[in-house]
């Protein structure tokens, strides 16, 4: 099932997510309805917050980068199958260059900015399996780790660019919020007036 986008201004994308257990209701068709929504509306990342439940689970897919005509070959085949479930995820170490990527979100349509983070990534977590991971990404693959996990930390891309930027975007935001945008797939706007 398509579950509606939660939009930027949703209180529920500022609380820090709470870790689950085993028994968490519904777990697996959760998991199966957040993997349908990110696909339908061409996401590469999806965080519980941003479909309504403040708790510690995120999905990635980062295939859709493997199309990117600068990867070498070995790059292009780790992100064609980055495909994981992160549950109760708790990031270890960030380090490396830091570089500029242009992010988007599912929850802030039509706004792009650069934004800067380390290009390293350890984090440990469990997967759909409660099995125990701890993985070093680099690259893009740590982009979209490092920009779903802020999402369970009540963090948007947002609030990492510079003042400057989030003066000229503040009227956008405001609008996203009223639902004064026009996305291809389901959202929920937390200031939309019924009609
Ligand atoms: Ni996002």
């Amino acid at each position: 099932m398509i579950l509606p986008i939660i939009a930027y201004g949703d209180p529920v994308l500022r609380k820090v997510g709470v870790e689950i257990t085993q028994d968490y209701p519904n777990l697996k068709e959760l998991i199966e309805n957040m993997k349908e929504t990110m696909y339908n509306a061409q996401g590469v990342g999806l965080a519980a917050p941003q479909i309504g439940k403040a708790i510690r689970l995120f999905i990635v897919d980062t295939s859709p980068f493997s199309a990117d005509e600068d990867l070498d070959e070995s790059e292009r085949t780790f992100l064609e199958n980055f495909k994981r479930v992160f549950i109760n995820a708790k990031i270890l170490k960030e380090e490396g260059n830091e570089w500029a990527f242009n992010e988007g979100c599912l929850s802030i349509p039509n706004i792009r900015e650069d934004v800067v983070r380390e290009s390293e990534v350890t984090i440990e977590y469990v997967d759909e399996n409660f099995k125990k991971h701890t993985e070093t990404l680099n690259g893009l693959a740590a982009r979209v780790v490092q920009h779903e996990y802020d999402h369970i930390e009540g963090i948007l891309f947002t609030d990492k660019i510079s003042s400057l930027k989030k003066r000229l975007i503040k009227k956008k935001l405001e609008n996203i919020s009223k639902g004064k945008v026009n996305p291809d797939y389901r959202m929920k706007f937390p200031l939309q007036k019924r009609k």
